[in-house]
């Protein structure tokens, strides 16, 4: 079969003359792993690829049966960038992950070229507050989300909680913020509007705890100097495990915040992350 044939004509023809190995291919530009369990890549950007800050893609490898094995990833850098960021866990037995975690640059992979999701600013109701929550690869819309100029645009302050098993496991979101601190964009904004919550769960560090528990006994809300959280001001987005997400939800909604979606903006809004 001409896998060319599923790429956009412009495209394809500003291909080098070896015809891609793979339909809907990328190639990959840059690979840094952090732990035994995670990793970030960078691949090409198809030049046809519109997307909204927080959505997400159907990206992967070659099955061993000859089918695309695809996962949905979110994309990890804002709208504006040249290639598109992507952060992965890596599960040794995963059918995806097991070989994901092994790509070098120069390797395609397959990318289709559909952004979707929940975890955009046109899902929100207006608001000064925005609460970006997190566990584990579940940081990665907000790697994009961080950095677009329409977050500073929208609220006066920003918050980003992170919360993984071991320290190691922060780096990723330490970097995601010292680079939005220089982004030339929304540096100066997020100088003065970002804050970054970190906590661990498995391991000593300055703040530990799950964030819903923190949440739960208002240790987030002395810490940060806020009293709590209201409909009126206060948004949120949400991306992990299934127990955040459940938990947050009924978090949030104990606060008064109801869920949005595209079609109806409302308080908060929900995706599950990528989980392998
Ligand atoms: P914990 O260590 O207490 O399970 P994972 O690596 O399994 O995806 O987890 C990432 C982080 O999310 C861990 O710190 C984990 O804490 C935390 N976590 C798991 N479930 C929940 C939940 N229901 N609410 C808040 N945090 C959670």
């Amino acid at each position: 079969m001409d896998m060319t044939e599923q790429r956009p004509v412009n495209e394809a023809s500003a291909q080098p003359a070896r015809a891609p190995a793979l339909p809907d291919a990328q190639t990959v530009t840059e690979v840094q792993h952090y732990t035994d369990r995670l990793f970030r890549f960078r691949v090409t950007r198809p030049r046809t690829l519109r997307f909204r800050s927080g959505e997400f893609v159907m990206i992967g490898l070659m099955g061993d049966n000859g089918k695309p094995l695809l996962r949905a990833y979110s994309i990890a850098c804002p709208a504006w960038d040249e290639e598109l960021e992507f952060y992965s866990i890596k599960v040794q037995d995963g059918p995806l992950t097991s070989k994901l975690q092994h790509i070098q640059p120069g390797d395609e992979i397959i990318l289709r070229p559909k952004p979707v999701g929940t975890l955009v600013h046109d899902a929100l109701l207006p608001g000064n507050r925005i609460w970006f929550f997190s566990t584990g690869t579940g940081i990665a819309p907000f790697a994009s989300l961080l950095r677009e100029p329409e977050t500073y645009e929208n609220y006066d302050q920003v918050i980003l909680t992170h919360t993984c098993r071991e320290v190691a496991e922060l780096k990723y979101g330490e970097e995601l913020v010292q680079k939005t601190l220089e982004d030339p964009l929304v540096g100066e904004e997020a100088a003065q509007k970002l804050v970054y919550y970190p906590t661990t769960t498995r391991e000593q560090s300055p703040k530990m705890g799950r964030i819903t528990d923190l949440l739960r006994d208002g240790t987030v809300f002395r810490d940060l100097g806020i009293d709590g959280m209201d409909a009126g001001h206060d948004r949120a987005m949400v991306c992990g495990s299934m127990g955040l997400n459940t938990d947050m939800k009924e978090i949030l909604e104990g606060f008064g915040l109801r869920e949005g979606a595209n079609s109806e903006p409302a308080e908060y809004v929900v995706e599950k992350a990528f989980v392998g």
